[in-house]
């Protein structure tokens, strides 16, 4: 952050009053619950978005967000109030484990994949590079979802730095990735092959779910956490009618399903597969 960056920010104000209704308007968005904790957090986050309409106070930007002709603010409030951590193989069990149930796919089948809540896009590659390697049908799709559109739009170049890639293995990285030159000299590219069985789109977990077909694995991982019991219970309905029966859905290794449904039985840790 720039020296006049922080000074900007700590002149600036949020009221507990107007944290609260961020967080009401980030909960009807999104379903996401922000904690009493977030306040600098969120503070921080839209302080940013200020400079950058220069506005000079979080009441005046609330105005503009509620503002009922300007949607396009409200996306930008989630983009901004998303935390979109995340990396290469993130969690390698979940990979082993997928790479041994490709092994014994039916190879009449084409394999269906969903990253529920992508972020920038390390675990669509991730799973992508995993099925083209233990690949049992040519036809085989990913469907990468998230909330933010700026996560999804990095995610779509296909396209990071290379500091990022120490968790790809090594033979993946020669076979999958390009290094870049000139002007993307220290970024690593995916390969067209591979990015072509990608699709990324804009999908909250919390709305109605569009038409997306049902797949046989869904990773959904590090994402449930920013919800509530009940919406957690509610997305996790969503997720078990997008399973094939028979179909494994992934969460994230601090969070659990306990007590929320029979429809899945637990396989391994953080791994359930669908009655
Ligand atoms: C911490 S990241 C997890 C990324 C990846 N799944 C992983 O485990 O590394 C959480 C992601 O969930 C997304 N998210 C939050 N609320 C969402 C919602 N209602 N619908 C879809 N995605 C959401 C955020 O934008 C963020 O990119």
């Amino acid at each position: 952050m720039k020296k006049n960056d922080m000074l900007d920010t700590n002149q600036l104000t949020l009221s507990k009053q107007v944290f609260e209704q961020f967080k009401s308007l980030m909960f009807k968005e999104s379903g996401v619950t922000l904690g009493e904790e977030k306040q600098a957090m969120v503070k921080a986050r839209l302080a940013k978005r200020l400079r950058q309409l220069q506005l000079s106070s979080f009441e005046q930007y609330l105005q503009l967000v509620k503002s009922p002709d300007n949607r396009q603010e409200i996306q930008h409030l989630i983009d901004a109030l998303t935390t979109n951590e995340t990396s290469f193989f993130r969690e390698a069990q979940h990979f082993e484990f997928l790479s041994r149930q490709l092994a014994s796919f039916s190879v009449t089948v084409p394999i269906r994949i969903w990253s529920a809540a992508c972020s920038t896009g390390e675990e669509a590659y991730s799973l992508a590079m995993t099925v083209a390697e233990n690949r049992c049908h040519p036809d085989w799709q990913i469907l990468a979802s998230d909330i933010n559109t700026q996560v999804l739009a990095s995610a779509g170049l296909g396209m990071y730095d290379i500091s990022r890639a120490c968790s790809i293995p090594r033979r993946y990285l020669i076979k999958y990735c390009l290094k870049g030159v000139r002007s993307q000299a220290g970024q690593l590219l995916f390969s067209e092959p591979l990015k072509q069985h990608i699709r990324f789109v804009l999908l909250n977990l919390d709305g109605e779910l569009p038409e997306i077909g049902r797949f046989h694995f869904i990773f959904l991982r590090n994402v449930l956490i920013y919800f509530n019991e009940i919406k957690r219970k509610q997305i996790i309905n969503k997720m078990i009618g997008k399973l094939v029966p028979g179909g494994y859905l992934f969460i994230g290794h601090s969070e659990s399903l306990r007590g929320m449904t029979d429809l899945l039985r637990p396989v391994q840790a953080t791994i359930y597969q669908k009655c």
